[in-house]
């Protein structure tokens, strides 16, 4: 309580030295190491405040650590266990000769998030193709918030990020929301959110962060076959492949004058398919596309209009003579 009332008179020598002699408080004679420091919430932090100069006593004044008024060059505040955000320690000194003065030392108190999660807004399941999706992000309990970024991950790409000038030094919740669209190459893509405090260079390396776990997007979409028609030459063996991505998995109709019996696999293989056209129909929740694939016999039609034009020709060869 004492420390507190001298406190409060140090200060307002202080703050009177500022107003009537400007630039007097700058030049106080005392050496803070470090000038400035980053402390995580709880943890331990030790500053020296040392001078050169002949004097009647020097001290650290702080809510917690407060070092009282000594003889010695050099006190050092030291806290084992921080947890006072608003903490402004000060060292002052009285000199033999000039008036008292002190130094401020600059803390940052930090706290990593207790959680960081990632999750839809007003959906679940599979989305679907194209359609607009909201993704958020909940970063609970962090500080200082003005330090705060954070970033949005698809797969492996930095897709936004988030910075805050809210200037409270206190903990604070965050909710960080984006839009996306999904088409069918993010079917099964992770999203993922990350809370970073930025403290600078002086502060803890590499920036502490804390990630959230990986959401998977399921993605519906419908089947499309990358050409509607295909044209096949009959040989020994002719398979028809309609295999085409979708999601959910696609069924398959087969449809041709040739075919007696129904076929339902993607994959139409056989030894004798008379030539003509097979037509196949991938279906599933999202619609449907068809494939033509056009069946032509080789060998024998080159053998028809080879015997055709043999024959022209002798019945022409004929007329002339
Ligand atoms: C503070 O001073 C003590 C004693 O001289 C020294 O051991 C310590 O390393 C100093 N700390 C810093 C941060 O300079
Ligand atoms: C979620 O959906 C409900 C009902 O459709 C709606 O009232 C609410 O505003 C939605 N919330 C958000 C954040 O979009
Ligand atoms: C942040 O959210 C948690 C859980 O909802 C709550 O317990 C806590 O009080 C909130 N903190 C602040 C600073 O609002
Ligand atoms: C049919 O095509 C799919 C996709 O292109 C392929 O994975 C599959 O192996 C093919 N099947 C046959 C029997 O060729």
């Amino acid at each position: 309580m004492l420390q507190h009332f001298f406190g409060l008179v140090y200060l307002l020598a202080v703050s009177q030295l500022v107003l009537f002699t400007g630039t007097h408080a700058a030049e106080c004679p005392l050496q803070l190491n470090p000038q400035r420091v980053f402390v995580r919430y709880g943890g331990s932090v030790s500053v020296n405040c040392s001078t050169s100069i002949p004097h009647d006593g020097m001290g650290w004044e702080a809510s917690e650590g407060a070092v009282p008024m000594s003889r010695d060059n050099l006190i050092t505040w030291r806290v084992s266990n921080l947890r006072e955000w608003d903490i402004e320690p000060f060292c002052y000194i009285n000199p033999k000769d000039g008036d008292q003065c002190a130094s401020y030392l600059s803390v940052t108190i930090y706290k990593t998030p207790d959680s960081v999660s990632i999750s839809p807004v007003n959906h679940t399941g599979p989305m679907m193709e194209r359609n607009q999706y909201e993704l958020q992000c909940d970063v609970l309990n962090v500080a200082p918030v003005q330090n705060l970024t954070v970033k949005w991950y698809k797969g492996q790409t930095l897709v936004d990020q988030t910075t805050f000038t809210d200037t409270i030094k206190t903990p604070v919740n965050k909710t960080v929301t984006i839009m996306i669209r999904p088409d069918r190459s993010d079917d099964g893509v992770q999203y993922r959110c990350e809370a970073e405090l930025k403290l600078g260079e002086e502060g803890p390396q590499p920036p502490p962060k804390v990630t959230s776990k990986p959401l998977s997007v399921e993605v519906y979409y419908k089947p499309k076959h990358s050409n509607s028609t295909e044209t096949i030459n009959i040989s020994k063996e002719v398979t028809l492949n309609c295999t085409v991505k979708a999601n959910p998995a696609p069924t398959y109709t087969w449809d041709s004058e040739h075919l007696k019996e129904k076929i339902t696999s993607s994959v139409l293989t056989s030894s004798k398919l008379s030539p003509g056209n097979y037509r196949c129909i991938a279906t599933n929740s999202q619609g449907r596309d068809s494939k033509v694939f056009i069946v032509r016999s080789t060998g024998s039609r080159p053998t028809f209009w080879t015997v055709l034009i043999f024959f022209q020709l002798l019945f022409a060869l004929m007329i002339v003579i």
